[in-house]
């Protein structure tokens, strides 16, 4: 598999890293991760602008203009064995020659990219819907920067595995804010909720899309602060990102989600979301292969 390290192209095991690397010693840097459909990234320059404004919150330049990131991403994607991938990109403040926190001067930043085939949710997944945990978010308070320093996310995403479950939707203060790695819609009465961008959550690219799409055939939508209450008890419930897309979630902390017909199953505002998402997103690609 090939990766993008520091200016060099290489197989991805022969990538080499110091131990003293500021993103390794204080998980200092950001992060991306782009969906690739048929060998064309989906939605790069939305993913490169939340890149910059994760580089400016902690304060890192970014090393590349725009036409230098979209020439490294073309390089990994076409060199690649497999046509769907998720493209990786991380960027650390770099390896000083000591341990200490204030910013290295002079240090060159860490910039690392590869490519990896893309893990969809599978066919069953879609039919029946996942299931979900709910925890305490514990995160610190800028959630809306994508910084690798994700070891709140990765204790809070291990409590869904253990329970067998996919995803933790993390509540703050008795509301909803995203999940360890989506973000959370929620359907009550026909609206769609979801809560506004904050500090407290990642700016999603899915989440946009799904708004737009929302906006764009009239559903009803509701950008709100969404309380713990409205997520349990909602009629549908759905996880979106670049690699799930629109995913529903069907078991709550082992009750089923919905009512009727659809308890326990993706309801119909959860397919009919999905199968705009799917039109959409075709439709990019057959513009990006014309
Ligand atoms: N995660 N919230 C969190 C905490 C996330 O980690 C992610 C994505 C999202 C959804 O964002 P988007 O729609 O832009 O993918 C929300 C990626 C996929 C990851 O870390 O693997």
């Amino acid at each position: 598999m090939t990766a993008y390290l520091n200016g060099e192209f290489l197989p991805l095991s022969e990538a080499r890293i110091s131990p003293l690397d500021r993103g390794f010693l204080f998980g200092d840097g950001a992060y991306e991760v782009i969906p690739v459909y048929s060998r064309h990234p989906f939605r790069v320059d939305e993913h490169l602008r939340r890149l910059q404004a994760s580089l400016d919150g902690i304060r890192l330049a970014n090393p590349y203009r725009g036409e230098e990131w979209h020439a490294i991403i073309r390089r990994l994607i076409a060199d690649a064995d497999f046509a769907d991938q998720t493209v990786y990109i991380q960027i650390t403040r770099g390896a000083d020659s000591k341990r200490d926190q204030p910013f290295p001067r002079d240090v060159p930043p860490t910039v690392f990219l590869f490519t990896s085939p893309l893990v969809a949710p599978s066919a069953a997944q879609r039919e029946s819907g996942v299931a979900a945990i709910t925890a305490n978010d514990i995160r610190w308070g800028r959630c809306d920067l994508k910084t690798v320093a994700l070891l709140a996310n990765v204790l809070t995403r291990q409590l869904a595995v253990d329970a067998g479950c996919t995803e933790t939707i993390m509540l703050r203060n008795g509301f909803l804010t995203e999940g360890s790695a989506s973000n959370i819609f929620c359907v009550r009465d026909g609206v769609i909720l979801t809560p506004p961008k904050d500090h407290r959550m990642l700016p999603g690219i899915t989440y946009d899309i799904v708004l737009e799409l929302a906006a764009r055939h009239g559903a009803a939508h509701q950008v709100r602060p969404v309380s713990e209450t409205e997520v349990r008890t909602a009629d549908e419930l759905w996880m979106t990102s670049s690699t799930k897309e629109v995913l529903g979630i069907t078991q709550l902390d082992g009750r089923p989600i919905g009512k009727g017909d659809y308890l326990g199953k993706p309801g119909p505002v959860t397919r009919q979301m999905h199968a705009w998402y799917a039109e959409f997103r075709d439709a990019v690609m057959r513009k990006a292969d014309a």
